[in-house]
């Protein structure tokens, strides 16, 4: 089994993560952390501490940082919803949040540790930034940090960021510095990593509570994609579930093509604060420091997804 730490800002995609990583027996699922991010930090530890419930899983929950490093906090209750998960509720949390932060939590669980442990990060980084400057001897002892977030090839945030880089820009920067190995599931893979509106209509055929629920809550979610001007022909049928990226390419590898570049993250920019400026023809001559995934197997990627949904549904 892979340990794992998961550091989420949920959000409906972030719910779908959490799905597919309890659903799989790969993945040992050691702690939760939220970050601000689609929403505030009361809303996402809410949201995390219901959906666990909803799915029987009471895995440590701890609260995260209330803010990014630098900037002011921007949310996206525009897509996700107020509440963040649609118009979804899954349940009244029946666990509380950790006495300990996050950053004490991580620490803990990746000091005390015999193998190295992999971060699977799907929100702004601003947690795991902290934690790296605070505590630098936990480095030898995370695997890798698999990140959702970050493009080479524009944003959805702004022209050129991507959400989770864009709201804590100094965070994502520090992250990339960090010397520890990080896959990165930016647009670039996300946007193939779709689910169409008929395949999310098969959802309901499924005939599960829990299925119902997932398709209500997708259904707010493409309906508020639909808002978002984007650039993908054929955008408003195709559903783009980001974070399920980042556990899907640790326990299907196979599924993902990507490369090494190097990577930071445009801090000053007037246009392109936030953007991930990924090194892709190799002009910096500096070492690569990012596995940058490009592309997706995306039927097998379904296959995963529906997979997940059946699983949680039986448990
Ligand atoms: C990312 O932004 C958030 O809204 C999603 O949860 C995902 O992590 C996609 O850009
Ligand atoms: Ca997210």
């Amino acid at each position: 089994q892979i340990p794992v730490i998961i550091d989420c800002d949920p959000g409906v995609d972030d719910t779908m993560m959490l799905m597919l990583a309890f659903a799989r027996p790969e993945l040992d699922v050691r702690l939760v952390t939220t970050e601000a991010g689609n929403l505030t930090i009361d809303k996402t530890t809410y949201n995390a501490l219901s959906f666990l419930t909803y799915i029987n899983k009471h895995v440590e929950v701890a609260r995260g940082l209330p803010q990014p490093l630098f900037r002011k906090q921007e949310v996206a209750e525009d897509i996700h919803g107020e509440g963040g998960l649609g118009n979804v509720k899954w349940a009244d949390p029946a666990f509380e949040a950790s006495k300990r932060p996050a950053i004490q939590a991580m620490y803990d669980t990746l000091i005390h540790s015999t193998e190295p442990i992999t971060i699977v990060a799907t929100g702004p980084l601003t947690n795991i930034a902290a934690l790296l400057i605070a505590h630098p001897e936990v480095k030898p002892n995370i695997k890798q940090i698999s990140w959702m977030g970050g493009s080479a090839v524009g944003g959805n945030m702004s022209t050129t960021a991507e959400f989770n880089a864009y709201v804590d820009p100094h965070a994502a920067e520090l992250v990339m510095r960090a010397g520890v190995p990080i896959i990165m599931s930016g647009l670039d893979v996300t946007h193939k990593a779709y689910i169409t509106r008929d395949e999310m209509a098969h959802l309901r055929t499924l005939g599960t509570p829990f299925a119902e629920k997932v398709a209500d809550m997708m259904q707010f979610y493409t309906f508020t994609q639909k808002q978002t001007p984007f650039y993908a022909p054929g955008f408003e049928e195709q559903i783009r579930i980001h974070d399920v990226s980042a556990v899907a390419c640790l326990v299907a590898p196979e599924l993902y093509r990507g490369d090494d570049y190097f990577v930071e993250v445009e801090l000053e920019g007037r246009l392109t604060q936030g953007a991930t400026i990924v090194d892709y023809t190799k002009q910096s001559g500096k070492e690569p420091n990012v596995h940058v995934l490009h592309s997706v197997d995306r039927a097998a990627f379904i296959k995963l997804f529906f997979e997940a949904v059946t699983t949680i549904g039986k448990t």
